[in-house]
């Protein structure tokens, strides 16, 4: 039974992370699923018992991803095509109560807006995949978190959302548009128990930024890094390897951060 002495010996961190499913509860929906980061949280969330829907465009990579866990079930999803995102919302709702929605999918064309190859459709592409899409997912989902105890909203940001490069500007945008998103949609639900975070990431070694950089984090460990955040309070933003700079260097000498990433 729950006594009023051991209320009184409970700090709010732990009450607040009492409150927090473990892990090996949650059913979670990570988007881009089928590469990077994505795959590996979704592998990781499984091997610590998560229930793990993976979506992301390829079924064949989907297929690699779930032959590795039995507690990884996938679906091709192209998030960027708003019909066959509602669908999916629509048949996932029918069978699964998710209480951790990850917003991972993203694209990248890394090219000036005067590319001869760049079109319409590469701007829409990466706006409906990187902004559409994850705002009308958090939206068609919101009535069925409010309605569990402790629920996630995070959302894969980089460091590009707070100081965008000359090359991937409608990625930059993209990301920056979602640093905004995130914030206000903590604002929106502040009164339930959902808690939204975002997290900054550096360059890390993904198909995305294949042949590009260097001193990346791996995908492995990034996903094990987000995966440890969950079981501590939540916080609104969570700055990873080098990123976690940016806020000081964008604060105190910004011509420093500028000459890094946008010569
Ligand atoms: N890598 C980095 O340095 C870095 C840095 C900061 C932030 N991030 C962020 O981390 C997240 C994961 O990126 P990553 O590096 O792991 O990239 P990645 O390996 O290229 O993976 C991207 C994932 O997004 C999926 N995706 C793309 N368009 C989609 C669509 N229309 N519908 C459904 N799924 C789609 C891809 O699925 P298919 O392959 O099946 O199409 C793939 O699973 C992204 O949000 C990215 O912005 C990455």
């Amino acid at each position: 039974m729950f006594s009023i002495a051991a209320y009184d010996s409970l700090t709010f961190t732990q009450l607040h992370q009492s409150a927090m499913k473990n892990i090996d509860q949650l059913t979670v929906l990570v988007t881009g699923a089928s590469s990077g980061i994505g795959y590996a949280l979704a592998l990781q969330l499984a091997q610590q018992g998560a229930t793990v829907i993976a979506w992301g465009r390829n079924l064949q990579r989907l297929q690699i991803l779930a032959a590795q866990h039995h507690r990884i079930q996938i679906e091709a999803v192209d998030i960027s095509q708003s019909l066959t995102l509602k669908t999916a919302i629509h048949q996932l709702q029918k069978k699964h109560n998710i209480d951790l929605l990850i917003h991972n999918a993203a694209i990248q064309h890394a090219c000036q807006l005067e590319d001869p190859n760049y079109d319409t459709n590469h701007i829409l592409e990466e706006i409906s995949t990187n902004l559409i899409a994850p705002i009308e997912l958090s939206r068609l989902f919101l009535p069925q978190l409010r309605q569990q105890a402790a629920t996630r909203i995070l959302f894969i940001s980089s460091g590009l959302a707070l100081l965008p490069k000359k090359e991937s500007a409608v990625y930059c945008a993209s990301k920056a548009a979602i640093h905004s998103f995130a914030e206000a949609l903590a604002l929106q639900v502040r009164d339930s128990s959902i808690h939204v975070t975002e997290y900054i990431l550096p360059l890390v070694d993904t198909p995305m930024t294949a042949n590009r950089g260097s001193g990346k984090l791996t995908a492995h460990d990034v996903a094990e890094r987000i995966i440890t955040s969950l079981q501590e309070p939540p916080r609104a933003t969570i700055y990873l390897g080098k990123a976690k700079l940016l806020p000081f260097l964008l604060r105190f000498a910004p011509w420093i951060a500028r000459r890094a990433l946008q010569t």
